[in-house]
């Protein structure tokens, strides 16, 4: 009831135009849940394999969501591999989803804005950077929110819209409204270190890992907060956001991590789900029991 404040009132903007740039974890499956409900997306990736194995991923998103073989192919024809970013004049809303790093976003972001029609949406996916930070690279700094997608993006209602200090009313209603859109819910929040989510998960997700550096079991701790009532535990949670990101917004949270596991994954390349390996083995998109 508190969060139904946040839905906006009906706008006569319809966006049906998406462009995705970063095809990884996250803007894969965001490109795939905007495909599902209906939008037409490009999708871009400075590496072209990533590109093809982003969209051939989505195959399961849509075998489930819809029944007939027509409406499958309609949705693979509406997921449109773009490596030369040529939607992106076309897009009523451009999301990135590239490498979480200040300088590279900013580089891209502003290179996008230059393309972008006027009225069209420009968010960044950023889970841990701040948006007037990105946005300072920008011509029109007052363009930029974040729309802070979370892992996994088919089975997470929740989308924060991130209002930078400089961000247009407009564009955070315009925001609001494209989450709307894809039948997500939209929470708007202030840009400050881990928005609303981040700020009350970490901790979450730290105390975990705390309890792990101290001999606990692992799986015991996940079956814990399972019982507990949550739909995954926190060592598992960790390992599916990737562990290199969690290393990143536990620093910027100020939570030291200095030669924890965390930190001894992250250096052998562990990143958890994404990579095979994390402090679980990941096999068939599943966490493997040591037993
Ligand atoms: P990822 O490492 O899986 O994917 C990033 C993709 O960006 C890669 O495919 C890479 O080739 C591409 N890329 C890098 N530089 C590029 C450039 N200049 N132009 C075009 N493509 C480029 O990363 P992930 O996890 O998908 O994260 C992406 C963003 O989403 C980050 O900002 C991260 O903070 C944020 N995020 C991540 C979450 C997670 O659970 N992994 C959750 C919410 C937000």
């Amino acid at each position: 009831e508190l969060l139904k404040g946040q839905a906006p009132k009906k706008l006569a903007w319809r966006p049906s135009r998406v462009h995705v740039i970063g095809a990884g974890t996250m803007g894969a499956d965001i490109a795939g849940w905007c495909v599902a409900r209906g939008m037409e997306v490009t999708l871009q990736d400075v590496s072209p394999e990533q590109i093809t194995k982003g969209i051939a991923a989505q195959g399961k998103l849509f075998a489930r969501k819809f029944k007939t073989k027509a409406q499958r192919d309609a949705a693979k024809a509406r997921l449109i591999a773009d490596p030369n970013g040529e939607g992106i004049a076309r897009a009523d809303v451009v999301i990135e989803a590239i490498v979480e790093n200040l300088a590279i976003k900013q580089k891209v972001l502003s290179e996008i804005e230059a393309k972008m029609k006027p009225g069209a949406v420009l968010a960044t996916n950023t889970s841990s950077l701040l948006i007037e930070d990105i946005a300072a690279g920008l011509p029109d700094p007052g363009r930029l929110i974040g729309l802070h997608f979370f892992n996994p993006v088919a089975l997470m209602p929740l989308v924060e819209v991130v209002r930078g200090s400089q961000t247009r009313e407009e564009d955070v209603k315009r925001g609001a409204a494209f989450v709307t859109a894809i039948d997500k819910f939209p929470l708007i929040t202030k840009s400050v270190p881990g928005f609303l989510v981040n700020r009350v998960l970490t901790p979450y997700m730290f105390g975990a890992m705390v309890r792990l550096e101290h001999g606990e079991d692992k799986e015991r701790i996940d079956e814990a907060a399972r019982a507990f009532g949550m739909p995954m535990g926190p060592i598992e949670l960790a390992d599916t956001v990737g562990l290199d990101v969690c290393a990143h917004v536990a620093h910027i949270l100020k939570f030291s991590s200095e030669g924890s596991k965390l930190d001894r994954l992250v250096a052998e390349g562990k990143l958890g789900k994404k990579s095979g390996e994390g402090f679980y083995v990941w096999e068939g998109g599943k966490p493997q029991k040591t037993g």
